[in-house]
Protein backbone atom coordinates (compact mmCIF):
# COMPACT_ATOMS: atom_id res chain seq x y z
CA UNK A 1 0.00 0.00 0.00
CA UNK A 2 1.24 3.31 -0.74
CA UNK A 3 2.06 5.70 1.68
CA UNK A 4 2.08 9.62 1.32
CA UNK A 5 3.85 10.97 4.77
CA UNK A 6 4.33 14.68 5.89
CA UNK A 7 7.92 16.03 6.15
CA UNK A 8 5.75 16.79 9.79
CA UNK A 9 3.72 14.33 11.90
CA UNK A 10 2.10 16.60 15.18
CA UNK A 11 3.21 14.20 18.10
CA UNK A 12 -0.11 12.97 20.44
CA UNK A 13 -1.72 15.50 18.59
CA UNK A 14 0.19 18.58 18.88
CA UNK A 15 0.91 18.43 22.50
CA UNK A 16 2.90 21.86 22.70
CA UNK A 17 -0.29 23.26 22.73
CA UNK A 18 -3.28 21.08 23.73
CA UNK A 19 -2.90 17.95 26.44
CA UNK A 20 -1.25 14.87 24.74
CA UNK A 21 -3.43 12.24 23.26
CA UNK A 22 -6.56 14.37 23.31
CA UNK A 23 -9.36 15.63 20.93
CA UNK A 24 -8.13 18.82 21.84
CA UNK A 25 -4.33 18.17 20.83
CA UNK A 26 -6.13 16.44 17.42
CA UNK A 27 -8.07 19.80 16.70
CA UNK A 28 -5.05 21.95 17.78
CA UNK A 29 -3.00 20.03 15.07
CA UNK A 30 -5.43 20.66 12.57
CA UNK A 31 -6.03 24.30 13.21
CA UNK A 32 -2.18 24.54 12.46
CA UNK A 33 -2.42 23.05 9.04
CA UNK A 34 -0.70 19.70 10.31
CA UNK A 35 -1.62 17.04 7.97
CA UNK A 36 -1.11 13.64 10.02
CA UNK A 37 -1.36 12.80 13.53
CA UNK A 38 0.64 10.73 15.70
CA UNK A 39 -0.90 9.49 19.05
CA UNK A 40 -0.65 6.32 21.79
CA UNK A 41 -3.24 3.88 21.68
CA UNK A 42 -3.71 1.40 25.03
CA UNK A 43 -6.44 -0.37 26.51
CA UNK A 44 -8.62 0.44 29.64
CA UNK A 45 -9.53 -2.56 31.73
CA UNK A 46 -12.32 -3.92 29.83
CA UNK A 47 -10.57 -3.57 26.88
CA UNK A 48 -11.90 0.19 24.99
CA UNK A 49 -9.46 0.95 23.13
CA UNK A 50 -8.65 4.70 24.35
CA UNK A 51 -5.70 7.42 23.95
CA UNK A 52 -3.27 7.57 26.45
CA UNK A 53 0.62 7.19 26.64
CA UNK A 54 1.78 6.12 30.22
CA UNK A 55 0.47 3.13 32.27
CA UNK A 56 -0.67 4.84 35.10
CA UNK A 57 -2.87 8.02 35.03
CA UNK A 58 -1.34 10.05 37.74
CA UNK A 59 0.96 12.23 34.86
CA UNK A 60 -1.92 13.32 33.10
CA UNK A 61 -5.01 12.93 34.84
CA UNK A 62 -6.29 13.70 38.67
CA UNK A 63 -6.90 10.10 38.60
CA UNK A 64 -4.80 7.25 40.24
CA UNK A 65 -3.56 3.87 39.39
CA UNK A 66 -3.20 1.67 35.92
CA UNK A 67 -4.69 2.42 33.30
CA UNK A 68 -5.01 -1.53 32.72
CA UNK A 69 -6.93 -1.65 36.53
CA UNK A 70 -9.67 0.61 35.66
CA UNK A 71 -12.78 0.59 33.73
CA UNK A 72 -13.65 2.97 30.89
CA UNK A 73 -16.80 3.84 32.88
CA UNK A 74 -14.21 5.16 35.81
CA UNK A 75 -12.18 7.20 33.35
CA UNK A 76 -14.82 8.88 32.06
CA UNK A 77 -15.05 10.60 35.88
CA UNK A 78 -11.53 11.39 35.17
CA UNK A 79 -10.25 14.68 33.26
CA UNK A 80 -6.88 15.05 31.50
CA UNK A 81 -6.77 18.72 30.95
CA UNK A 82 -5.52 20.87 33.82
CA UNK A 83 -2.30 19.06 33.98
CA UNK A 84 -1.63 21.01 31.30
CA UNK A 85 -3.23 24.51 31.38
CA UNK A 86 -6.41 25.65 33.10
CA UNK A 87 -8.14 26.37 30.29
CA UNK A 88 -8.58 22.56 29.40
CA UNK A 89 -9.95 21.63 32.72
CA UNK A 90 -12.30 19.38 32.51
CA UNK A 91 -11.54 17.57 29.72
CA UNK A 92 -11.83 13.52 28.85
CA UNK A 93 -9.24 10.71 27.45
CA UNK A 94 -10.86 10.09 24.10
CA UNK A 95 -11.63 6.64 23.19
CA UNK A 96 -9.72 5.56 20.00
CA UNK A 97 -13.14 5.77 17.56
CA UNK A 98 -13.35 9.43 19.30
CA UNK A 99 -9.69 10.11 18.09
CA UNK A 100 -10.77 8.87 14.29
CA UNK A 101 -14.05 10.66 13.86
CA UNK A 102 -12.11 13.86 14.32
CA UNK A 103 -9.22 12.82 12.03
CA UNK A 104 -11.85 12.06 9.31
CA UNK A 105 -13.41 15.36 9.77
CA UNK A 106 -10.01 17.38 9.14
CA UNK A 107 -8.72 14.96 6.63
CA UNK A 108 -6.02 13.79 8.87
CA UNK A 109 -3.47 11.02 8.22
CA UNK A 110 -3.02 8.90 11.12
CA UNK A 111 -0.13 7.54 12.94
CA UNK A 112 -1.29 4.99 15.33
CA UNK A 113 0.88 4.00 18.04
CA UNK A 114 -0.06 0.72 20.13
CA UNK A 115 1.36 1.04 23.30
CA UNK A 116 0.04 -1.73 25.65
CA UNK A 117 0.06 -2.38 29.05
CA UNK A 118 2.57 -4.62 30.59
CA UNK A 119 1.20 -8.01 29.31
CA UNK A 120 -1.40 -6.97 26.89
CA UNK A 121 0.39 -6.58 23.36
CA UNK A 122 -1.68 -9.10 21.75
CA UNK A 123 -5.24 -7.88 22.92
CA UNK A 124 -4.25 -4.06 22.35
CA UNK A 125 -3.59 -4.52 18.87
CA UNK A 126 -6.10 -7.27 18.32
CA UNK A 127 -8.74 -5.26 19.51
CA UNK A 128 -7.56 -1.56 18.41
CA UNK A 129 -7.39 -3.12 14.89
CA UNK A 130 -10.88 -4.60 14.78
CA UNK A 131 -12.28 -1.27 15.94
CA UNK A 132 -10.04 0.67 13.29
CA UNK A 133 -11.05 -1.59 10.28
CA UNK A 134 -14.20 -1.18 11.11
CA UNK A 135 -13.99 3.03 10.82
CA UNK A 136 -11.15 3.70 8.30
CA UNK A 137 -10.45 2.61 4.75
CA UNK A 138 -8.38 5.50 3.55
CA UNK A 139 -4.78 3.38 3.88
CA UNK A 140 -2.73 5.46 2.56
CA UNK A 141 -3.11 8.13 5.07
CA UNK A 142 -2.43 5.15 8.04
CA UNK A 143 0.48 3.59 9.48
CA UNK A 144 0.66 1.53 12.43
CA UNK A 145 3.58 1.73 14.64
CA UNK A 146 4.98 0.05 18.15
CA UNK A 147 7.85 -0.44 19.83
CA UNK A 148 6.31 -3.86 20.84
CA UNK A 149 6.67 -6.68 17.61
CA UNK A 150 4.00 -8.71 19.05
CA UNK A 151 1.41 -5.70 18.26
CA UNK A 152 3.51 -5.18 14.70
CA UNK A 153 2.97 -9.05 14.05
CA UNK A 154 -0.39 -9.02 14.61
CA UNK A 155 -1.00 -6.41 12.39
CA UNK A 156 0.79 -7.80 9.99
CA UNK A 157 -1.23 -11.35 9.78
CA UNK A 158 -4.54 -9.10 10.38
CA UNK A 159 -4.59 -6.55 8.11
CA UNK A 160 -2.04 -7.02 6.01
CA UNK A 161 -2.24 -4.25 3.79
CA UNK A 162 -1.83 -1.38 6.00
CA UNK A 163 1.40 -0.27 6.35
CA UNK A 164 3.39 -0.81 9.69
CA UNK A 165 6.61 1.46 11.30
CA UNK A 166 8.96 -0.40 13.65
CA UNK A 167 9.93 1.91 16.57
CA UNK A 168 13.37 1.66 17.72
CA UNK A 169 13.83 3.31 21.29
CA UNK A 170 16.53 3.28 24.33
CA UNK A 171 20.02 4.05 24.94
CA UNK A 172 21.14 1.80 21.81
CA UNK A 173 20.04 0.61 18.82
CA UNK A 174 18.60 -2.85 18.35
CA UNK A 175 21.07 -4.59 16.32
CA UNK A 176 18.96 -6.90 14.84
CA UNK A 177 16.33 -4.08 13.63
CA UNK A 178 17.02 -5.01 10.05
CA UNK A 179 15.97 -8.62 10.72
CA UNK A 180 13.11 -7.55 12.27
CA UNK A 181 11.98 -5.10 10.09
CA UNK A 182 11.91 -7.48 7.55
CA UNK A 183 9.78 -9.87 9.47
CA UNK A 184 7.10 -7.58 10.87
CA UNK A 185 7.14 -6.37 7.07
CA UNK A 186 7.35 -2.94 8.09
CA UNK A 187 7.27 0.44 5.72
CA UNK A 188 9.03 2.85 7.80
CA UNK A 189 11.56 2.77 10.85
CA UNK A 190 10.93 5.36 13.51
CA UNK A 191 14.16 6.01 15.66
CA UNK A 192 14.37 7.99 18.47
CA UNK A 193 16.41 11.31 18.14
CA UNK A 194 19.15 10.25 20.41
CA UNK A 195 19.45 7.02 18.18
CA UNK A 196 19.77 9.01 14.65
CA UNK A 197 23.03 9.00 13.72
CA UNK A 198 23.45 9.64 9.62
CA UNK A 199 24.70 6.32 8.97
CA UNK A 200 21.53 4.72 10.80
CA UNK A 201 19.75 6.99 8.64
CA UNK A 202 21.19 5.91 5.73
CA UNK A 203 21.25 2.21 6.23
CA UNK A 204 17.09 2.65 6.65
CA UNK A 205 17.29 4.01 2.99
CA UNK A 206 19.77 1.65 1.79
CA UNK A 207 17.14 -1.15 3.16
CA UNK A 208 14.29 0.84 1.10
CA UNK A 209 12.67 1.81 4.27
CA UNK A 210 11.26 5.18 5.21
CA UNK A 211 13.11 6.89 8.40
CA UNK A 212 11.09 8.44 10.81
CA UNK A 213 12.46 10.82 13.68
CA UNK A 214 10.73 11.08 17.07
CA UNK A 215 10.71 13.82 18.93
CA UNK A 216 12.37 17.06 16.92
CA UNK A 217 11.18 20.34 18.26
CA UNK A 218 14.38 22.31 17.53
CA UNK A 219 14.69 23.94 13.82
CA UNK A 220 18.11 23.27 13.34
CA UNK A 221 18.09 19.52 14.02
CA UNK A 222 15.21 19.48 11.93
CA UNK A 223 17.17 21.02 9.41
CA UNK A 224 19.91 18.44 9.41
CA UNK A 225 17.70 15.47 9.61
CA UNK A 226 15.85 16.50 6.43
CA UNK A 227 19.71 17.00 4.69
CA UNK A 228 20.19 13.25 5.43
CA UNK A 229 17.09 12.47 3.88
CA UNK A 230 14.89 11.04 6.64
CA UNK A 231 11.10 11.00 5.73
CA UNK A 232 9.13 12.46 8.59
CA UNK A 233 9.99 13.90 11.65
CA UNK A 234 7.36 14.15 14.89
CA UNK A 235 6.94 17.01 16.40
CA UNK A 236 5.28 18.34 19.11
CA UNK A 237 5.48 21.40 17.71
CA UNK A 238 4.77 20.91 14.30
CA UNK A 239 4.04 24.18 13.04
CA UNK A 240 7.52 25.64 14.07
CA UNK A 241 9.39 22.70 13.02
CA UNK A 242 7.40 23.05 9.17
CA UNK A 243 8.23 26.79 9.03
CA UNK A 244 11.88 25.99 9.35
CA UNK A 245 12.19 23.21 6.47
CA UNK A 246 13.61 23.65 3.12
CA UNK A 247 11.06 23.41 0.39
CA UNK A 248 13.61 21.92 -1.73
CA UNK A 249 15.98 18.97 -0.38
O1 LIG B 1 5.79 7.33 17.69
C1 LIG B 1 6.79 8.22 18.06
C2 LIG B 1 6.81 8.48 19.53
O2 LIG B 1 5.50 8.80 19.93
C3 LIG B 1 7.31 7.32 20.34
O3 LIG B 1 7.52 7.63 21.68
O4 LIG B 1 6.93 7.69 24.05
O5 LIG B 1 6.29 9.59 22.59
O6 LIG B 1 5.13 7.41 22.40
P1 LIG B 1 6.41 8.10 22.71
MG1 LIG C 1 3.82 7.78 20.72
Amino acid sequence: MALTLPKVIGHRGACAYAPENTLESLHAASDLNVTWVEFDVKLTSDGIPVLFHDDTLERTTNGSGNMADTPYAELQNLECGSWFADSFTGIKIPTLEEAVEVCLQHDLGMNVEFKPCPGREKETAEIALDHLSQIWDENDKLLISSFQHVCLEAARDMMPDWNRGLLLGGEELDPKWKDLADYLDVKTVNVGSNLAKREVIEDIIDEDLHPLIYTVNDPMEARKYQSWGVASMFSDCPDVIAENLLTVH
